[in-house]
């Protein structure tokens, strides 16, 4: 059951893992209204503890079991590596905790189908943490661009790169953890360019590829049967700008450098001066999504809206496609 406690309204968070994201997603939520990390779970105890001293969490679990069986817990916030995103937020489902995973949503799009076949048996909801997709900037970006603010969308341009060296026991580089730019980084840009066309209906790529395997260096061309194009790149051995522009037949939009997560972005319309665009907000960061998860538990939604399973699969089956294209094999894809 999607129940959210009922005593004051707040939603009770249980995280799973204590990495460097786990670690940025609790400080977000202890910092707003509503919300509280009420336990923390990791592969070993000495973590979960040191986790769960550092952020003041009043439990702690030294495996994935017992943090799914607290009755404190409303959802699960999984924060493993992309390779454990399945098993980990699987087990959670089965314990009858609603979800919500880090992105990639899993390592292929046949465990993404997995994973939202038992959440609908379960009626459990569940959520890719793609916070992106949550953010009130982008979200008026969409609505103007449906409006018609830059006419019909003909093209897309995004990209997402890291400087490297990472080094070769990091988990960017094992094949076994979904290692890649892509699963990592280029989720953003096609999330991105998916947002705004759907799903694309031909997939190019092209890639340097590591030692090991997986993509250090990834171009990608999408084609929609409309004419419109996505041309979109990722890479964890250079720092791009990390900027996104959105071109339509009657102007265009920009999103700044790290434009998954924009305070702002400027309009160009045809014949017109640019317009600054802001939005107000109290929350900050991944508070946005944490808010929006809240407001479905209360309101016993099985999924986000604004974060659609339907969109999450999509996305996976592009990644799927694009690492099929550039010789790209992780060893759960048969
Ligand atoms: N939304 C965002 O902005 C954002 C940013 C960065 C990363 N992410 C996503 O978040 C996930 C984690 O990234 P991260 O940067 O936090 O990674 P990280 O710092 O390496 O932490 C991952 C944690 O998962 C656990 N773990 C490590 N290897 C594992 C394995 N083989 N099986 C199961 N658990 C394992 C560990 O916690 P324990 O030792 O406690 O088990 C580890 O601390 C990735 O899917 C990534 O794409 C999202």
């Amino acid at each position: 059951m999607t129940a959210v406690h009922d005593g004051d309204g707040t939603t009770r968070w249980g995280v799973l893992a204590t990495g460097g994201i786990a670690a940025t997603f609790t400080g977000d939520v202890q910092a707003m209204a509503g919300a509280e990390v009420v336990a923390v779970a990791s592969r070993s105890e000495p973590s979960a503890k040191a986790f769960a001293d550092r952020f003041g969490i009043p439990r702690a679990y030294g495996d994935w079991a017992g943090l799914v069986a607290d009755p404190d817990v409303d959802i699960v916030y999984v924060a493993t590596p992309h390779s454990a995103h399945r098993a980990a937020a699987g087990l959670a489902l089965e314990a009858g905790k609603p979800v919500l995973c880090e992105k990639a949503f899993t390592l292929n799009a046949r465990e993404a189908g997995e994973l939202v076949a038992l959440a609908g048996e379960r009626g459990l909801f569940l959520m890719e943490a793609m916070w992106m997709y949550c953010s009130p900037v982008v979200r008026r970006m969409t609505e103007l661009i449906a409006d018609g603010a830059i006419g019909e969308v003909r093209t897309v341009q995004a990209d997402f790169g890291l400087q490297g060296p990472f080094a070769p026991e990091h988990r960017l580089r094992d094949p076994a953890l979904g290692g890649g730019a892509l699963l990592d980084l280029g989720v953003y840009p096609v999330s991105f360019a998916q947002l705004i066309l759907g799903e694309p209906d031909r997939v190019q790529a092209d890639a340097l590829l590591s030692p090991e395997g997986v993509d250090l260096n990834t171009g990608m061309l999408l084609g929609w049967d409309s004419g419109a194009t996505a041309l979109l790149s990722c890479s964890v051995t250079a720092r791009t700008a990390s900027t996104a522009t959105v071109t339509g037949t009657a102007g265009r939009i920009e999103l700044p450098s790290g434009f998954f997560h924009p305070d702002a972005f400027v309009l160009h319309r045809e014949g017109r001066d640019p317009e600054r665009h802001t939005v107000e907000s109290p929350l900050t960061g991944m508070q946005h999504e944490a808010a929006e998860v809240s407001r479905c538990l209360r309101a016993g939604e099985k999924e986000s809206p604004l974060v659609p399973l339907a969109g999450s699969l999509a996305v996976m089956r592009t990644l799927d496609a694009v690492r099929e294209r550039v010789g790209v094999r992780y060893p759960v894809d048969n």
